[in-house]
């Protein structure tokens, strides 16, 4: 489906950015205070970058980002930001850990090729959106949080019950920049109890 480039498209692309997506970002963000300098982020669905690059910009050059999309990234990478074009499906995210260490934040943006057809999409999204939310409960440190987009649709609640499990408070977001016809949502996962569940994918 072709989508419109409104005024949100045209204004992202004057600062700089490569994404509209990227508003959604920042008005989530100034609420609650998600990225800070200096932190360790796993970014999920990061092409063409327009997140990437407000990321790498807030943690500065002490933060370490590790970004993950099917597609190439469209823009030149600052030395604490790591790529991955890779399908978030097969990746090893346990040997990131060992060689890393557990995360501060996880970030999801990860969306399907959207085929019109509305169930479709939607399970194509929970699948994504489920997959994020295991990552958060694997990567992240304990008290971390995770932000992952998904498609409202009729098994959101049973992420969202999963999500309540590991973390300590979910926050449904809605922001004001997305489009008017788009039923995604951003799912805020914040305060990560690790000890209380411990699933293995
Ligand atoms: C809305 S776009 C991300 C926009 C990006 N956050 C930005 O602001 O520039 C969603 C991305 O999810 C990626 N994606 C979908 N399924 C994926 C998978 N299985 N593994 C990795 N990336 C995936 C798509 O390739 C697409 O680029």
């Amino acid at each position: 489906m072709k989508k419109i480039k409104d005024h949100l498209f045209w204004k992202a692309k004057h600062a700089g950015f490569k994404a509209r997506s990227i508003y959604k970002l920042i008005e989530i963000d100034e609420k609650h205070r998600l990225i800070k300098k200096d932190q360790k982020i796993i970014e999920l669905g990061a092409h063409p970058g327009s997140w990437t690059k407000l990321i790498t910009e807030k943690i500065g050059s002490g933060g370490a980002l590790y970004s993950f999309d099917l597609s190439p990234l469209e823009m030149n990478l600052p030395p604490q930001a790591t790529y991955y074009q890779e399908d978030i499906y097969n990746f090893d995210f346990g040997s990131l850990i060992i060689e890393n260490g557990r995360f501060d934040l996880l970030l999801s943006d990860l969306a399907p090729k959207t085929t019109g057809i509305k169930w479709v999409d939607q399970e194509a999204s929970y699948n994504l959106t489920y997959k994020a939310a295991l990552l958060a409960q694997k990567t992240l440190k304990n008290n971390a949080s995770a932000l992952i987009k998904t498609f409202q649709g009729p098994r959101t609640n049973e992420i969202v019950d999963f999500l309540k499990i590991c973390f300590k408070k979910v926050i449904i977001i809605k922001p004001i920049s997305s489009r008017k016809e788009s039923f995604e949502m951003f799912l805020l996962a914040l305060t990560l109890n690790s000890k209380k569940i411990n699933l293995t994918e």
